[in-house]
């Protein structure tokens, strides 16, 4: 079997059995991440084992940080057992027994009359994630959060997250520890640039309510113009993997202090590959910090990550841990009998046309053909651009921009757009080519239907798309939608070639 990563297992000081390669997973899960795992990494993990490298890291005395800051309001506090159940039934929030009490109104949130009127004119309340992980997270526990895609956990990390630095000394949230090597507190790792991006950006919304200072460091764009937050200093820092990577190696960014870590979109780290990479800055952060992962389905991979990474976690789980989609996104599955024609996505595109607001993300699963679409659409008089992996990030962020402001109706992508990504105003995700992984389905179409939104996501299916076909349907049937007769029949076309 191909095996890339030499199986190593080891403890750290909390106790729990670290494998560099669980499971050999890697050779089966993503062909994508084989190139990834760079010798130097693995070297890395090789020195880290060593007994020196254990010594010093005992050595170092690190300074107590307060971990449980959670203020429970009186209204809270209150809450019989009765009320709570019913936030939790009406939430579908699976939890533990013995966690905090679910809030149920944004007031109830301890920070301050300020936030909380810019929170109500943006939002009504919590959502169910939001309600019952805020009052886990504040009290200083880890954290596994499961939830349905638009359903505002980036906000449910964000708040507690700088709520957490701002509750530290001033001089210990972040540390200058010489010229350009900053050790902050607090650090945010996402699979992709653009969902870096955005999660900056709404981390820039809220820090000016928590006096914390952030900085975003992300592959693809020029060191230098992000260098500038090691001269500056920062409490939070957000990024991508590789490029968080490049500068804890060049001994400009120093994990040592991090006491809270937050793993966004888990799930989509593993599959591309990012195994190691997670373990390795992990790996760099305080033992007693406070950690947070997110993912919204959970295989047994995201449960090995959660098992080394987090410590007596709380789970909070919306709903059940099947793969599910928003009610609120109405799916609409095209059976085609032969190879998909352009005449299939002329009828699909001038029925879109037809709605008032039809800005609309249009999925390939290549990026040759997510190019040539973009062309024939634009030869047809649309305004359509494209973006996948093998665009230059400047041109990636012109098109995600256009697209965010309303100059363009239409954005054709490959899975570079499909996860995390949170962009006003989508009313329709078109799946040109259906994925061939159901979980890659749930996240496309999450990218309509955001907050409390209406969406509706066509898929166009062809024979080759047989063996995903039974799993579309259980998928639907759970989110309530029709199933037609002939995606039936193709399902059991599958069968019938394979049994
Ligand atoms: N309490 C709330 N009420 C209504 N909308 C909210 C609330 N909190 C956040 N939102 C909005 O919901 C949208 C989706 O939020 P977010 O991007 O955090 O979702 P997510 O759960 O991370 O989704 P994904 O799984 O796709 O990453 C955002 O536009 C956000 O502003
Ligand atoms: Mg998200």
């Amino acid at each position: 079997m191909y095996r890339l990563v030499p199986r190593v297992v080891y403890s750290n000081e909390r106790g729990f059995s670290f494998d560099a390669n669980p499971s050999g997973y890697r050779d089966s899960w993503s062909t994508r991440s084989r190139g990834r795992m760079k010798k130097e990494y693995m070297n890395d993990f090789l020195k880290e084992l060593s007994s020196e490298h254990q010594v010093k890291e005992k050595e170092k005395v690190l300074k107590p940080f307060r971990k449980d800051i959670y203020i429970e309001n009186e209204t809270t506090k209150k809450r019989t057992d009765e009320a709570v159940e019913e936030i939790r039934k009406n939430g579908r929030i699976l939890v533990p027994s013995h966690v905090p009490k679910p809030i149920k109104h944004l007031k109830e949130l301890q920070f301050g009359e300020e936030l909380n009127l810019e929170l109500y004119s943006k939002f009504q309340m919590p959502t169910p994630i939001q309600s019952q992980s805020w009052p886990v997270i504040l009290s200083g526990h880890d954290l596994i959060g499961i939830s349905e895609t638009g359903s505002g956990k980036t906000l449910g990390f964000m708040l507690p997250a700088l709520a957490h630095l701002q509750a530290q000394e001033l001089f210990q949230r972040q540390t200058i520890v010489g010229s350009n090597r900053v050790a902050p507190m607090g650090i945010i790792v996402a699979p992709v640039r653009e969902l870096a991006r955005q999660i900056n950006q709404v981390a820039e919304d809220y820090k000016k309510f928590f006096d914390v200072e952030t900085a975003l460091f992300y592959g693809g764009s020029g060191k230098d113009s992000q260098f500038v937050h090691f001269r500056r200093g920062f409490h939070l820092c957000i990024g991508t993997p590789g490029r968080l990577m490049d500068f804890i190696k060049n001994g400009n960014l120093d994990l040592s202090n991090v006491s809270f870590c937050v793993i966004d979109e888990a799930d989509t780290m593993l599959s591309m590959g990012f195994y190691p990479q997670i373990q390795y800055i992990v790996n760099k952060t305080r033992k007693d910090r406070q950690t947070l992962l997110w993912t919204a389905t959970w295989p047994s991979e995201v449960r090995d990550l959660a098992k080394n990474v987090t410590s007596k976690p709380i789970k909070i789980d919306i709903g059940s841990e099947d793969l599910r989609t928003k009610e609120n996104i109405k799916q609409e599955i095209i059976v085609t009998k032969g190879r998909l024609q352009y005449s299939t996505l002329d009828d699909l595109f001038n029925k879109i046309l037809e709605e008032p607001n039809h800005k609309t993300l249009v999925f390939t699963n290549t990026r040759n053909r997510a190019d040539k679409l973009m062309d024939v659409m634009r030869r047809n008089g649309l305004k359509v651009a494209s973006i996948h992996g093998l665009k230059s990030q400047d041109n990636r962020e012109r098109s995600l921009d256009q697209f965010r402001k309303g100059y363009i109706d239409f954005l054709v992508a490959t899975d570079v757009a499909s996860r995390g990504l949170d962009i006003q105003g989508i009313k329709n995700v078109v799946n040109v080519d259906f994925p061939t992984h159901i979980v890659q389905y749930i996240h496309r179409i999450g990218r309509t239907a955001r907050g409390e939104k209406k969406g509706m996501a066509y898929s166009i299916l062809t024979p080759a798309d047989a063996t995903v076909a039974k799993d579309l349907i259980k998928v639907l049937k759970d989110s309530k939608q029709e199933v037609s007769p002939a995606l039936l029949k193709l399902s059991r076309t599958d069968e019938k070639r394979w049994f």
